[in-house]
This record gives structure tokens, sequence and C-alpha cells, in this order.
């Protein structure tokens, strides 16, 4: 086994010299300095040597964090509370507690505290800056987490997240998860220092951006710019996807739909009926008017709010009441449909049940690896004489 140079992640656990099975034989440190060269990752799964018993799959990203899969719960307003990030975090992946989603600083401080009483394993926070003039404390809600102990953290939303980078870097070993959704965006983001890129594509719940480039080419055009390590977001929800994204360059998968059609999401279950039924169709873009465009969930209020916004004339008043946050929450907790709009990505095609996120995460795994070593290995065996697989 080639030796290569260790990094610690931010619990202190090192990372590297992780055996990677088959051939040629790579460690973790090896992987980072292909990158540093600027080549394309090399994707390989971990075999314990000694057992042939399949293992998950390390990444930078699983090392980074301290996680046991490469699987995280992206950031969601109203969604993304203790229960749900403790119990992905519980399953080996990485939860995201949404900072807004509380009140004030003080009280984010409160459900972290709720966390770590579910789970003693990593999790994150999400700080969402909007676009807005009424602009929440979000350097308040930055400072309470760092102050509460979090080491990790998801960013999103517009330039002036800036601000609260720089509140991070202030804390040594805080790692920050940029979330955005176009190279550029990515590669100023690296330039400014984040640790981590997340890239979503055209087919995430939430806002997509405007440049409409799926995941398919967005990925591999990320991964070869960027030279930090990339989760893939947008459109993932099964061990197919989390496969493609490794393949594509990424370094893990970010989740949020999927997550929502779970046992733990806070969510009335007659929403999380409609994310059942709604198939991959099952979205509307939204705000493109305004700059600012959404994908929210199919449903007569989405369809109204589409139908509205289709004169060239219309304004953000047009549709306020019916897209506005305090509705979307009632939504979720009354599972009123009419009550206002959901968010949703086009990932809904592939969302058949409600599972437990440790049963999801498990079968997420379990495909990706069946996939690996039958679907594809059975594609790599040399064709007999008849044109038969050997
Ligand atoms: C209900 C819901 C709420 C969301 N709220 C936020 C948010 O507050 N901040 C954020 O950065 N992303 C938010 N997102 C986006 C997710 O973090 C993630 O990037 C996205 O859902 C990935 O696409 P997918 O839904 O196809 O998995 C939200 C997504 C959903 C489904």
């Amino acid at each position: 086994m080639a030796s290569g140079a260790e990094f610690i992640n931010p619990f202190g656990r090192h990372c590297a010299r992780v055996p990677l099975g088959g051939f040629p034989p790579f460690d973790a440190g090896t992987w980072v300095r292909q990158r540093a060269r600027g080549q394309a990752p090399i994707l390989r799964r971990i075999t314990a040597p000694e057992s042939k018993a399949a293992m998950p799959f390390h990444t930078r990203i699983t090392c980074m964090l301290g996680i046991e899969h490469p699987i995280v719960q992206g950031g969601m307003q109203s969604v993304g509370v203790a229960e749900l990030a403790a119990a992905v975090s519980e399953a080996g992946g990485l939860g995201i507690l949404t900072a807004l989603t509380q009140a004030s600083p003080a009280a984010l401080a409160a459900e972290i505290e709720r966390c770590r009483g579910l789970t003693s394993k990593p999790f994150g926070v999400n700080v969402t800056v909007f676009p807005t003039t009424m602009s929440p404390d979000y350097v308040g809600y930055a400072r309470a987490a760092l102050d509460a102990g979090v080491r990790i953290f998801e960013t999103a939303g517009t330039q002036a997240v800036a601000e609260v980078w720089e509140v991070l870097r202030e804390v040594p070993g805080t790692l920050i998860l940029h979330k955005c959704t176009a190279v550029r965006h990515a590669l100023s983001a690296e330039r400014r220092g984040v640790d981590i890129i997340s890239i979503d594509g055209f087919e995430c719940a939430g806002h997509p951006g405007e440049d409409d480039i799926p995941g398919l080419i967005l990925i591999p055009v990320a991964a070869d710019k960027v030279k930090i390590p990339m989760l893939a977001s947008g459109g993932f929800g099964d061990g197919r996807g989390l496969v493609a994204a490794l393949a594509l360059g990424a370094e893990g998968i970010n989740m949020g739909t999927r997550f929502c059609a779970t046992v733990e999401a806070p969510i009335h279950p007659d929403v999380k009926q409609k994310y059942l039924e709604n198939d991959e169709r099952g979205s509307h873009l939204v705000f493109r008017n305004f700059h600012n465009s959404a994908r929210v969930g199919k449903s007569d209020v989405s369809d109204e709010v589409v139908r509205r916004l289709k004169n060239p004339d219309a304004t953000f008043e047009d549709v306020r009441e019916l897209v506005s946050g305090v509705a979307g929450k009632a939504l979720l907790e009354t599972g009123d449909l009419s009550r206002g709009v959901f968010w949703a990505g086009m990932v809904q095609g592939l969302i058949h049940d409600i599972p437990t996120c440790a049963e999801l995460i498990e079968r997420i795994i379990a495909e990706a690896e069946a996939i690996l070593d039958q679907r594809l290995a059975a594609m790599r065996q040399r064709a007999g004489p008849a044109g038969n697989v050997a």
C-alpha cells in the first residue's frame, strides 16, 4: 500500500491511508495529490482486503466531514430541524439544521443542543443569505452556531454570504460547504477559501439559478475546474444517482426533496403523499420574471402562480399571498395544499415510498454497491466466442 499525506477532519480523525482495493493501489493521500495536479479523481470503492466484504464509499468529503457515507442532507427552510438532521447523521450521512428556521440566534443555539441530544455524530448548520432588503441577523446566527460548537456550515445565497464566511473563518477548523448553481460561482467561492462546493443542477428544489444547466453537464464541467471536493446536488434520490455523481467527478451527493419524504421529516403526511404522487414533471419553475427562479412542487396553488406570472407585467405583489414563507410553513404543518407552495425538485419522479432516513441511506449505499459489483461488473466481462459474456 502506498503511503500518502495525512489530513485530519474537524473531529480529529486521521483520514489518510484509506486502503483502497483493486489495481492500482491508491490511498487517500494519493487521491488528494492527483486532484491537486488538476487530474480527475479516480473513483474506487474500498474493499476490506481480508474479508472481501463491501465497505462504504470513502471520499475526501466523508473524511473531511467525519461521516460514514457521502450523503448530505441540504439545508431546508422549515424542514431542517433536529429530528431530521439527527436522523441523517445517525444513519451515517451529514444532517444539517437550517438556521433561519429558528426564530432567533438563541433559538438556533437551543436547536443545536436538541440535535446533540439526539445524535453524537457530526451535523452542520445551513445559513442561507436571501436577496431581501429586510435581512435577518445572518452573522448573529453564524456566531450562535459557532459558540454552540458547530464546525460544519453549509452556506448559500447572494454574494453577501461572504460576510458570513468571514465570521466562520475566525474559528480555526471550521468547514464551509458552499452551495451554488454555476461553475463561475463555485470557482469564486473556491478562490475565497471555502472547503467544499455543493453544486446544484437545474433539477433541484429551491433556487436553481438562471443558467438552466442540468447536473449531467454541470457536475462534470465543474469537476474539471474546481479543485476542492464537490458534492453533486439536485435530482439525487437513489443509488444510481450516487454512482453517477461519483462517476461525474463529485465526491458525494446532497439531497433535499428525497429527505422530505422520510419518516423523520417534520412534514404533514398529506404533503409527503404529494411528493410521492408527483412524478418527474411534478414541479414548476417560478419567479423567472424576477431573476430569482425557484422550483416548487406542482399543485393547484403553484399552477395558479404560474398562470399569474405569465403576464409579462406581473409583479411579486400579484403572487405574494400565494408564495409567502408563512403560507408555505402552514402548508407543511397542516397538510392543506391550498395554503401555499412547497419546495420540490424533479427527483419526485424517483420517490415511491416514505422510509426512515436510515433505511433510505442504507438502501442508496446497497444499490450503489450492487450497480458497481453486478450491473457494471457484468458489462465488463469478456465476451465469449458466441458473443455471450464469459
Ligand atoms: C423543502 C425544501 C426547503 C429548502 N430550503 C432551502 C434553504 O433554506 N436553503 C438552501 O440553501 N437550500 C434550500 N433547499 C434546497 C436544498 O438544500 C437542496 O439544495 C436541494 O433540494 C437539492 O435538490 P433536490 O431537491 O433535487 O435534492 C430546500 C429544498 C427543499 C426541498
